[in-house]
């Protein structure tokens, strides 16, 4: 039996295919059409799963959407409602694309996969992030949080998890949400909503929390986690272009320049800006003015997220937890989750903001509406596309590219060697990862032992702002020896925890170290990636450290790369001196 999950027309569309309750293919849309954080209907993502599967849409069985457009249309319409005159814009805008396109899913499936009516579903948007959590994490019983933006009306949800069933007994609603008073600051802060959240937490350790008691005056916090944004601070009830008010800008000043140049005087002015400002000293104060207010907004994040827990915990006395929503993003936050509360485990999978909808509106689908059993736990992201040596070998061709096919042993003595010299080096191979996080299969990589390095890989491809840092990918025995960590956990193997790197180790990795002297980690496993797990294994042996350095294989602003021809395309345009394609490699 087939279905397809499928979420879109918010941010982050994609779809997920299920093999008789099994998650064999998903991916991102954006990683088809390079339109970073595409929302809109993932047809490229839907053809490759049914490529993967070898199957035609006459072949699935039921579709699912990850939320229920209606609901979400209602709130929309009294939101624009209680708002007028101030909400006509966001009526006019996003209007015609609910009457075309939104309200008529169930008609646009039909024509667009020939599947009957009755056999498409919609699921309640927060129950598709807690089952894309707990119906792929190893627990039987568990306690479940979701936290995001927005979904229909709920913002936030607790629940319980057992067996195929999940429970959803508490909703936070909107106007007041945790996501959307982060992308308040995050807009505040200068960047994008929904794509800068965790630029906002790179740059909060730059900071320090001392304006607190002002964040606190557009939110109230209550004991049990949920809180109540005061409206007065807020606009995006009625504008799709502004998030906060006038009054809001009263009271934390102006907001930062969009793609202004951000540095402290403790990031100094990198060499990858150009030649330091004679006002540096003036710009230094007003940019450490805003690392305080993300470090403030940070802090009180992860206040509201820890009484959260707390309070599940006190509700269920589960001690493991399933967490879900583009909040479960926030790998510090995560962090603080599981060493301030009672919880002893905790699973996210690794696409937990819309995009993961996708797969929990199919398991859903699975579990609770068909009564099936769940069979499986998601061990690893490798669920994207793979290519063919042929495809990779003709997109070389098609750019006259030399290159060399090296069987491992001799391709990983050139890569080993070339990385403890300092180069970067494209690292591409087998199925994309699904979520935002580059984990061994599209990545670029780098020596972490090398201070300088950061530096580098921001001046030869990524041109990331300081406060972005660079992680690591360490082998599952070693992240103990680097890290302060206790138990392992799934959040490990995504890059969705941050932890604190070891005091003797800070030297050794600093191009990995945050400034705050921390990481977000991907451990590494042998069964799951056994070249990457190889390459690293190989490079401890020449260098004595199992970690490299490892960050996305994208250009600054584009999705990471899906296609060889992707790959190539970034390795041309960018400073990386050794691009590989499976076993085939090129030198610059
Ligand atoms: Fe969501």
């Amino acid at each position: 039996m087939y279905i397809l999950g499928i979420s879109c027309w918010y941010h982050d569309a994609a779809s997920a295919l299920l093999k008789d309750g099994k998650i064999i293919a998903a991916s991102e849309e954006e990683r088809f059409t390079r339109i970073k954080h595409d929302y809109n209907f993932p047809i490229n993502s839907i053809n490759f799963c049914l490529d993967f599967a070898g199957i035609t849409p006459n072949d699935i069985d039921y579709v699912v959407f990850y939320d229920k457009p209606i609901l979400k249309f209602e709130r929309i319409l009294s939101s624009v409602l209680l708002n007028v005159p101030k909400s006509c814009g966001v009526f006019r805008e996003a209007g015609p694309l609910w009457l075309k396109e939104k309200l008529n899913f169930r008609r646009k499936i039909k024509k667009l996969l020939g599947i009957e009516e009755d056999r498409i579903l919609f699921c309640y948007h927060h129950l598709s992030h807690a089952a894309s959590s707990f119906f792929l994490s190893p627990y039987e019983e568990a306690a479940i949080l979701t936290v995001d933006g927005v979904g229909e009306w709920a913002t936030a949800t607790v629940g319980v998890g057992k067996g195929s069933k999940i429970k959803i007994y508490e909703e936070l609603h909107f106007p007041h949400s945790v996501g959307l008073l982060y992308s308040a600051f995050t807009a505040f802060l200068g960047f994008k909503v929904n794509d800068g959240e965790y630029k906002v937490m790179g740059m909060a350790p730059y900071g320090q929390p001392k304006y607190v008691d002002k964040v606190l005056k557009v939110v109230k916090i209550n004991e049990d986690g949920s809180i109540e944004l005061n409206m007065d601070y807020f606009s995006f009830p009625y504008s799709t272009k502004n998030t906060f008010s006038d009054k809001f800008i009263e009271l934390f000043g102006e907001p930062r320049v969009a793609e202004s140049f951000f540095f402290t005087k403790n990031s100094d002015f990198p060499v990858y800006y150009g030649e330091k400002p004679d006002d540096f000293e003036e710009r230094a104060e007003k940019n450490q003015y805003y690392a305080d207010i993300a470090a403030s907004i940070q802090y009180v994040l992860e206040e509201i997220l820890v009484k959260m827990a707390k309070y599940i915990y006190k509700k269920t006395g589960l001690k493991k937890l399933c967490y879900a929503g583009g909040v479960a993003l926030n790998s510090k936050a995560n962090y603080r989750i599981l060493k301030d509360t009672s919880f002893d485990d905790i699973y996210i999978q690794p696409a937990a903001t819309d995009a993961g909808g996708a797969i929990g509106a199919a398991l859903w689908c699975w579990c609770e509406v068909l009564g099936k059993g769940r069979n499986q736990v998601l061990e690893h992201a490798y669920l994207g596309k793979e290519f063919s040596d042929e495809e990779i070998v003709k997109s070389l061709k098609e750019k006259n590219l030399r290159y060399e096919e090296l069987d491992d042993e001799k391709l990983f003595e050139i890569l080993v060697d070339s990385l403890a010299d300092g180069k970067i080096i494209g690292w591409y191979q087998g199925r994309t990862e699904w979520g935002p996080r580059a984990l061994g299969n599209r990545s670029i990589l780098a020596d972490p032992r090398n201070p300088k390095m950061k530096e580098i890989v921001n001046l030869k491809i990524k041109f990331r702002e300081p406060f972005r840092p660079f992680a690591p990918s360490a082998l599952k025995g070693e992240i103990k020896n680097y890290f302060e960590i206790e138990n392992d956990n799934y959040p490990q193997r995504f890059m969705l925890m941050t932890y604190p790197v070891r005091e003797n180790k800070k030297g050794v990795i600093p191009a990995v170290t945050h400034v705050d002297g921390t990481s977000r980690l991907q451990s590494v496993f042998k069964e799951h990636n056994p070249r990457y797990y190889d390459l690293i294994s190989r490079f401890k042996e020449k260098t004595g450290v199992g970690v490299v350095l490892n960050t996305s294989f994208n250009l600054r602003g584009e999705p990471i790369v899906n296609s060889p021809e992707d790959a190539i395309s970034t390795f041309l345009n960018s400073g990386i001196d050794l691009l590989v394609l499976k076993n085939f490699l090129v030198k610059k």
